[in-house]
């Protein structure tokens, strides 16, 4: 069964928008879905100016019809509240709920996400219409699962934002004198007499205080956290049997803890856009479905947005390339997707995001974009095996031995205006580790320090991107779990602050120095654009570190400049395991071989021989065993070896007719762009 109620088919389909078309079109919609075999739709989304026309009426007419129409060509609702996206009449009747900018700019309605998430009118407004949806559609047949609001996101600053910071506050600190140390707020004369001086952090003078931004975004999280909480509980109530998720976006929003969120869902949900056309979007797509599987610990999510038809880059909308996103799907399917939905069906004629991605484009169904569709619902069709959970209450969908660090609290320290560099981007860095395991063959999982530290014991190998904060916890469970045998690769500037912000004196990387056995003296930021020497031919830019040993032994050092001669790359052998330092930033080449000497120490190899540098092979485990997928992303034909039962992907999208294998065990060519999924066979004993 997969991730949404009665359903046992890989889900297909996207955001539904009847409520932009005349009738007669909706029924045009069901004959075309029913011919790319589409069997799931995303309803009401934006939809609160149709279902509620003014404050407390409703008109549910238009959606009893498409959601009976869906049901009757057999084809499951995703019901969304559609609190994203609050109407007209909301702005003139509550002003005061609406976003302030931290320009202290009102905004108004005119676009989408015009709500204040701390304001009561909003919060009561979106629990009334979540209420009106969970009475009137909380039992019926059609629904498969509760799409609670879209994308949560939204920060606001005003009177509400600040009194709820507040309370917030005060429930973290306690007191005053806490809170006045843990802002530093002696410095620049900042020190708080009363609760109500405190403002969230808006337009000032000069540099903000960092601690107070930081508590802001941790804040502003809960705050979104505790809209879908209200909405959830309500539906919940009315619709028990219904599984409820909410989709976030990715790569993310800043004010946002997916881990969170990941908690509290039945099953998580994500809206992947890849941000690059060819074999690099594809690295993109498997860096999403990877952190997708990640928040939902392990378990089977739902792909719930993609692009259909175009990719967009900055300022140009990008054709896919043929096939491209059947092979982009399928990843996502490999990597513990339930289902390949988009953004969006049918593509409106006017409007905001009139030219974005859609399955049905303006050219209508006698289109190449069309066409691919249909192919990708056939073969999905032919997968229903993929999506029984694997067996056991904890079984990981996909068991990848690496894993790295993704802390949301080191995410925002390093958004700072206040560090000594500001070529920092805690995402950029998960996102080039990632890339690096993906072109080698190897898959990862996303992991939060601290999260039950035992979890660690599922991975060989664990890389920490420059994790600015990290609690003396966190830091005690690495080092239990490398002194345990495991093999960290630590980046530079990784564990300087503790969970105030504030800089762990006596050095550097300071919660990691021992587990590392170092000491970081001083760093050396480098001037943009500049790069200096280290030894093996490598470049290191940005970032350098004057680094001492304390137990390490040196990998690589300096060659040049004020460093020459010291330590740029070590290694500590700590009880059973190793943990390595990195503590620059490394040209392209030298990083490869960071992470590739990583993974031979940690006895980790690529997926099956021949994967990597493209072509993509993954396990996922469902019910019926392991099923194998293998990917071609290249534009070259490819060699990979593989032992098991292929899936014929041949036949049509029931999966009914046509017989699977001849058994392969050995080396399969994969023609560029070609993919082939196969039941393993398990491995001779
Ligand atoms: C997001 C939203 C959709 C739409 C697409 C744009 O993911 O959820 O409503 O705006 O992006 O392509």
């Amino acid at each position: 069964m997969s991730v949404v109620r009665g359903v046992d088919r890989v889900l297909f389909g996207g955001d539904y928008n009847p409520e932009q078309w005349p009738e007669h079109v909706w029924h045009d919609d069901a004959r075309l879905m029913a011919i790319a075999g589409v069997n799931t739709v995303t309803l009401g989304v934006f939809s609160w100016s149709s279902i509620e026309p003014r404050e407390g009426e409703y008109d549910f007419g238009w959606l009893d019809r498409v959601i009976d129409l869906m049901h009757a060509h057999g084809i499951g609702v995703v019901l969304a509240t559609p609190t994203a996206s609050p109407p007209p009449w909301f702005t003139k009747a509550h002003p005061e709920a609406l976003n302030r900018t931290a320009d202290g700019v009102q905004l108004v309605h005119g676009s989408r996400d015009v709500y204040d998430p701390s304001a009561d009118a909003y919060r009561e407004a979106a629990r009334r219409v979540a209420t009106a949806l969970g009475e009137r559609y909380g039992r019926h047949e059609a629904v498969v699962a509760w799409h609670v609001h879209n994308e949560y996101g939204s920060v606001s600053y005003g009177p509400a934002t600040d009194r709820r910071f507040r309370e917030w506050l005060r429930a973290r600190y306690g007191d005053l004198g806490r809170l006045n140390e843990a802002w530093w707020s002696a410095f620049w004369s900042q020190r708080y007499a009363e609760w109500d001086e405190i403002l969230a952090p808006q337009a000032t003078q000069y540099l903000p205080n960092p601690t107070q931004m930081l508590d802001f975004r941790r804040f502003s999280a809960e705050v979104l956290l505790e809209c879908y909480r209200e909405q959830a509980e309500i539906l919940r109530a009315l619709s028990p049997d219904v599984p409820l998720t909410t989709n976030f976006m990715l790569p993310t929003w800043l004010h946002f803890d997916h881990w969170d969120f990941g908690a509290e869902v039945d099953f998580v949900s994500i809206d992947h856009y890849s941000d690059s056309p060819g074999v690099e979007g594809a690295a993109h797509a498997a860096f999403g479905a990877d952190q997708a599987r990640s928040f939902a610990r392990g378990r089977p999510w739902l792909l719930m947005e993609q692009g259909a038809n175009v990719t967009q880059v900055p300022g140009r909308m990008l054709v896919k390339e043929p096939g491209e996103v059947i092979r982009t799907s399928l990843q996502h399917v490999a990597r513990g997707s339930d289902g390949a939905l988009f953004f969006q069906w049918r593509a409106p004629l006017a409007g905001a995001e009139v030219f974005h991605s859609s399955m049905v484009p303006h050219s209508g169904p006698d289109s190449r974009a069309f066409r691919e569709m249909t192919e990708l619902g056939r073969v999905l069709g032919r997968l229903t095996d993929v999506v029984a959970p694997p067996e056991g209450s904890d079984a990981r969908v996909v068991t990848p031995r690496v894993a790295i660090a993704w802390e949301p609290d080191s995410w925002w320290a390093l958004e700072s205006a206040s560090l000594p560099s500001d070529h920092f981007s805690l995402l950029a860095s998960v996102r080039r580790a990632h890339r690096e395991l993906w072109f080698a063959g190897v898959s990862a999982d996303l992991v939060r320090l601290d999260d039950d530290p035992a979890a660690l014991d599922a991975y060989d190998l664990l890389l920490v991107p420059s994790q600015l904060l990290a609690t003396d916890e966190q830091a005690a469970g690495l080092d239990a779990w490398v002194r345990r045998g495991g093999h960290a690769v630590v980046w530079c500037f990784s564990g300087t602050v503790d969970a105030d912000l504030h800089v762990r004196p006596g050095g550097y990387s300071g919660a990691f120095a021992e587990t590392l056995g170092i000491r970081v003296e001083e760093p050396h930021p480098l001037p943009k654009g500049v790069a200096i020497a280290i030894e093996g031919g490598g470049r290191a830019h940005d970032w350098t570190e004057h680094v001492e040993l304390r137990g390490a032994s040196v990998v690589t050092r300096y060659a040049e400049g004020v460093l020459s001669g010291e330590p740029a790359i070590t290694e500590n052998r700590r009880g059973d395991g190793v943990a390595t330092y990195v503590s620059a930033e490394l040209d392209d080449a030298t990083f490869t071989r960071v992470v590739t000497s990583a993974l031979a120490a940690a006895g980790v190899r690529a997926e099956a021989p021949g994967a990597g540098g493209g072509v993509e092979v993954v396990r996922r485990h469902a019910g019926s065993g392991v099923v194998v997928a293998a990917i071609n992303h290249t534009a070259e034909t490819r060699t990979v070896t593989l032992r098991g039962t292929p899936i014929d992907l041949e036949g049509g999208a029931d999966g009914a007719d046509g017989a699977d294998g001849p058994v392969v065990d050995g080396p399969v060519d994969l023609a560029p762009g070609a993919f082939v999924f196969l039941h393993e066979a398990p491995s001779p004993s």
